[in-house]
Order: C-alpha cells, then structure tokens, then sequence
C-alpha cells in the first residue's frame, strides 16, 4: 500500500474519499467543521438525524457529500467521547478506516485523523500509527491457495491531509510507519509459511535477500561444523534429531561509527519444534511452526532497521533449528556441554529453545554489546501467565527493562516485567550437570529465563518470552508481526531521531 502527505483544506481535495473524526456525543472535529460548513450543515444533519454513529470506532461512508465538497465521499469515523480519546483509541479507528475502505469501493483516500488530539501524542507518532494499522489491516496470507481470491477494490493509496507546518514531522511519521509495516509483514509471512518451507536454510536464505534490498547488512551464516568448532554442544544437541541442516545466521547492520557498541537482538529460530522425544500431543502441534516467531521478530526488526537507515550498529543473531524425535535425536537424562563450558543435563527434549539460544548468546560476547535482547516463543507458562496480550520481559539490567516496556507502551506492542529472583533459580538446579534445562513446577517461564541469565552475566541482557503474542490461534489462526514494532521503537528511541517524544 501506498502512503504520502498531502497539504490542504479537506473540503478541496479531489479525491475518492475523505476522512474526518467526529467525538460522541456531537462534536466536530477542525476538518468535520470544514466539511460541514462547505456542505452547508450536512454533516450536522446526518448527526441530527443519527445517521452518523459516533461511538470510538464506528464509521459512516457517506456517498453524496452536498455543497462545495469536492471528494466522492467522506468517511466519517466516531471517536467517542474527547477525554476518552487514547493512544489506544486512536489505533482503533486507524484501524476501522482501513476496514471500512477495503470494504468499499475506494482505492485512494485523505484522511485528516492525524489532527485528533490523543492523550498529546505527537505527529509523527499518528502518522506512524495510522500507517502500521492500515497496512496491517489489508494483510493477507494466500500463498498457498490455489483459487486465491484478492479483494476486489482494496485501498491502494492513503494520502494523510495536513497543514503546512504539520507536512514535515508527518511525512518522517509515514517514512517510519511503513519501515515498522513491511517489518511487520514479513514477520508475519515468514510465521504463517509452513514447517516444510520455512525450514533453517530459508531462514538463512532471507536473511542474504535482505541485504540484497538493502544497504550496509553483512550476512554470516554458521553452518554445523562452524558451530562444532566453536563448541555449541548444546545447540547442535537439539539439531541431531533433524535431517534439516542447523543454522547460525548472523546480520550485521553498520548505521553508525566502528567505535559504538552494537545492538544485539537473537530471535530462536525453531522452523518446527515436535517436543522432540518428550514428543508434544497432537493436537494443535501445528502451530509448532510459528516457533521461529522470536527469529522472524529480528529479520523483521533488522529489515526495518535498514530500510530506516538508523544511526545506530545492529547485530541480528538467529539460532535455527528443527526439533524432531529420531533414532539419534537427544534423549532424556543427556548431557551436552554448551559453548560457555558449562554443563546441561536435558531433562526434556522439548525445553530445546533455551538449549538453543543459550549458545547463541554465548557467541554474542565477541561483538562487544551494548545491550543483548533475545526474543522468543519459549515457554508455554507465558501464556497461563500474561494471556495474548503481553511479551513477558526478563533482565539482569533494570534500565533495559524499562526502555523495552516503554517502547511496548509508545508502539501499542506491550510487555511485563517477570522477577528473576535466586530462588527462581535454584529450580534449575541438577544432580548430575551444572544445570537442567527445566525447572519443575512453578514459574516456568521465569525459570527458563533464569537459565539464559547463566549465559548472559557479561553483558546487560533482556529476555523477551512472546510465546502469547506472535501469533493468534482458532479462526484467526496466523502469525502476529509481534514484537517487531516493539523492537523497532526501541531502536528508533536509542538512535534519537524523534526529539518530539
Ligand atoms: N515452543 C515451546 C513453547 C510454547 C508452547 C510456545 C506452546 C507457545 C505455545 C517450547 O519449546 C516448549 O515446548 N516449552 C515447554 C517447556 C517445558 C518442557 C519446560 C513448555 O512450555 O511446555
Ligand atoms: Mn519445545
Ligand atoms: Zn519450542
């Protein structure tokens, strides 16, 4: 989809349709009022007669606009009651509009709701915003579907209608939004692809065409006697059961200057993950492909990134594997050395993405980080915990916690600080190994976590579990784009380019 700026009075724009909010119980928005006063009260009207339904997210097509009203149509979009217009509220009838456009017959629109007050956001922020919702919107995964249907008349262009001194911060708002979408979308893609496709070698194969649509990326990828030589047993423990090759795809992004530390974000890479031995049950193992979600997250994140050009280095780290019983698959009572030397004994074959990342954030130490974020669908204890609406948040470093959480609440993509107490740790503890790879009954997800932190004690470290929010089950069932607008307004805030917020 395409999204630019545009300046002028709403009444003058020669478009399909234009866009203005309307506040319950019957109040005008600055670009309603325009409207309403060059259609000599029509809007007024239509609020009279209650055509028009102004609760926060309803919307009106109108198709006869009277009077000097120069667009086919306005849509007229309820934003409830003032004081209750949020953040939130916004995102909700960016949304909505996306909706009701695709439903009608409108390929291009001007929408004026970056003018709504919400809670002070900035501009920029509603430009951002009202671009990922719409983008999101008219998703679509159809790859796969021999009678693949498009919709008929979808919004093509969104055009956001500005005053002259607004033009500027919108246009970076929209420049950011679309970044932060096609980030999203490709996320999401790469979730909802199929186990049999989206295996460890395409995951390293979208990380070389990243860097083939986009400047300053480096692309490494480990293959498994790289990993052998460099002592990653516990990684390769999890790939032995797999005929499909393990991968370590390592994106370097070169924003700024040698001399700053870099960024480094590892997503688990888990293209299917069976249980291995401790075999899963059956039912709904399918979404077991959504387990390289955390991966899918950095590819996404760094795309963004690089598309964005931040001022910042960025390092995408993903440990990719399958997890599949087998003869010579790892086994219940094994003990794997991981690459930090210390011990493991595996008492489940499928608490295998700690097993994973535990290496992968060993391997990080080289690059000297500024801080180390790894993202993944790690514990099923996440969701009992925090439902579909969180990404669970664990560090050994207060202050990183509290960038990540804010940048959940600016970008709409929120998550919760777990504790990381001792005694969560002393679950961990095994009888024959330095450690186990699980931790009993009680905390599951804090306990997986604590594990990692005995591989991330060099470095300030954040652990995202996204096992609840990367992607949706039932009807819906597809993958999320979560957490890369989180990440990417985490990196967007680091690098400084918005002063505004
Ligand atoms: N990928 C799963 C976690 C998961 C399960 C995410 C269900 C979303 C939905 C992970 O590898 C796993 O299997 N974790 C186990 C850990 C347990 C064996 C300690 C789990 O959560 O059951
Ligand atoms: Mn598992
Ligand atoms: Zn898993």
């Amino acid at each position: 989809m395409d999204f630019t700026v545009k300046t002028g009075d709403p009444e003058k724009q020669r478009s399909a349709c234009v866009v203005v909010g309307i506040y319950s119980p019957k109040r005008l928005s600055p670009a309603a009022q325009r409207l309403d006063k060059a259609s000599r009260g029509q809007l007024s009207q239509l609020l009279k007669s209650n055509d028009i339904d102004t609760s926060c997210g309803a919307t009106t097509l109108i198709h006869t606009p009277a009077g000097r009203i120069l667009a086919k149509r306005v849509l007229v979009v309820g934003c409830g009651h003032p004081k209750k217009f949020d953040a939130k509220a916004f995102r909700k009838i960016a949304a909505n509009t996306a909706t009701a456009l695709n439903k009608s017959a409108v390929t291009e629109a001007i929408s004026y709701l970056t003018e709504l007050d919400a809670d002070n956001q900035s501009l920029n922020w509603k430009a951002r915003q009202h671009v990922i919702a719409s983008d999101a919107t008219g998703y679509r995964f159809d790859e796969f579907k021999s009678d693949a249907k498009p919709p008929k008349r979808p919004l093509r262009k969104l055009i956001l209608g500005a005053s002259t001194d607004e033009s500027t911060e919108l246009k970076e708002g929209v420049r950011q939004g679309k970044a932060i979408a096609s980030g999203v979308e490709r996320a999401r893609r790469l979730g909802n692809l199929p186990g049999n496709v989206c295996t460890p070698t395409y995951l390293a194969e979208q990380a070389i065409e990243i860097k083939k649509q986009y400047g300053k990326l480096k692309i490494d990828i480990l293959e498994e006697r790289d990993m052998e030589k460099l002592g990653m047993g516990s990684l390769l423990s999890v790939s032995q059961g797999s005929r499909q090759p393990a991968k370590l795809i390592v994106m370097h992004y070169k924003g700024s200057s040698q001399k700053n530390k870099p960024v480094v974000l590892v997503g688990k890479g888990v293209t299917f993950d069976s249980g291995g031995i401790s075999l899963k049950p059956g039912a709904a193992m399918d979404e077991m492909k959504f387990d390289m979600c955390g991966a899918a997250s950095v590819l996404g994140t760094v795309a963004a990134c690089a598309e964005l050009g931040l001022p910042i280095n960025l390092i995408g780290i993903i440990p990719t594997t399958e997890n599949l019983p087998d003869g010579e698959a790892s086994k219940p009572g094994d003990i794997v050395t991981s690459m930090s030397g210390q011990t493991i004994e595996v008492l489940n074959t499928d608490a295998e993405g700690r097993l994973i990342l535990c290496d992968a954030l060993t391997y990080v130490e080289r690059f000297k980080p500024e801080v180390v974020i790894d993202i993944a669908t790690l514990t099923g204890a996440c969701i009992m915990a925090l439902g579909h609406h969180a990404t669970g948040v664990m560090t050994n470093h207060q202050p990183l916690a509290d960038d990540i959480l804010d940048a959940g609440l600016t970008s709409g993509d929120r998550g919760w600080q777990l504790p990381m107490w001792d005694e969560y740790d002393e679950q961990i503890s095994s009888n024959f190994a330095d450690m186990a790879n699980i931790g009993g009954k009680g905390a599951g997800t804090i306990t997986a976590a604590c594990f990692l932190a005995r591989f991330t004690k060099n470095y300030q470290w954040a652990h995202m579990d996204i096992a609840g929010v990367a992607w949706k089950s039932g009807a819906a069932k597809g993958s999320t784009g979560r957490p890369v607008p989180l990440l990417t307004q985490f990196l967007l805030d680091r690098s400084g380019i918005n002063t505004e917020e």
